[in-house]
């Protein structure tokens, strides 16, 4: 998807290596921290290098802002409603480094929006950065074959997606509910909506919103809860 996306103009990627400004004949990038202690500290000088040259280029390829993040543990936990929102924008800057990491001072040097994909540690962040990167790909319009599908989708609508069947309508034993085979798209799509209530209640409580539900959606979750209690 991707490449797809690339392929058709629709993004560019851009990776930059830090390391390509590192000075010395070494070319070192990082050092022990002070005051002791293990592992290593990444250097200031070839990441503000980096970051102060893609800011300039930036500015000569005719991109007039950027979102500028920094790919953290301790940042903000990145959500679809973050992908949605990035997906808007014309120029992003990702930088991945390593947790133990970065000189504290990095932060004070350029105005991060500091941001994690989950409560785990990893070792760096280029695997965070690839999530980040195709979650936002996929919200860009036109990205995806089938606009509609986009919308019927997990978390647009705050609720899990309904199950979904394809032939045959029976594989031992196991049956398509028959609704779906009805021809009927107003009580489909009515079964399905209550199939993802269904689904969200069982497996994701947490991601109700009934504010987010419209009438009917109000009406078959009170069904579903009138049905549990029975
Ligand atoms: Cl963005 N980076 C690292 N290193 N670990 C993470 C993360 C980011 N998000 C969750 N764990």
């Amino acid at each position: 998807m991707i490449k797809i996306a690339i392929e058709t103009g629709l993004v560019e990627i851009e990776l930059h290596d830090f390391r390509k400004h590192a000075e010395g004949k070494h070319s070192q990038v990082d050092d022990s921290p002070y005051g002791g202690g293990p592992g290593m500290v990444l250097m200031l000088q070839p990441i503000v290098d980096a970051l102060e040259s893609l800011i300039d280029k930036r500015l000569k390829d005719g991109f007039e802002r950027s979102r500028l993040i920094l790919l953290t543990p301790e940042g903000k936990t990145f959500t679809q409603e973050m992908a949605r929102e990035l997906s808007r924008e014309e120029h992003i800057i990702l930088v991945s480094g390593h947790y133990e990491g970065f000189d504290a001072r990095l932060t004070q040097l350029f105005p991060f929006e500091e941001i994690s994909i989950g409560d785990y540690v990893l070792s760096g962040g280029e695997a965070a950065a690839l999530v980040i990167i195709e979650t936002i790909i996929r919200e860009i319009p036109g990205v995806l074959g089938n606009p509609d599908s986009i919308e019927a989708e997990s978390f647009r609508s705050g609720l899990l997606d309904y199950p979904v069947y394809t032939r045959p309508p029976e594989f031992r034993n196991l049956k398509v509910p028959e609704i779906l085979l009805s021809g009927n798209h107003k009580l489909i799509a009515e079964w399905r909506l209550k199939e993802s209530i269904k689904t969200t209640l069982k497996k994701r409580p947490d991601l109700i919103d009934e504010s987010k539900l419209d009438e009917t959606g109000r009406r078959l979750l009170g069904e579903i809860k009138r049905e549990l209690s029975e």
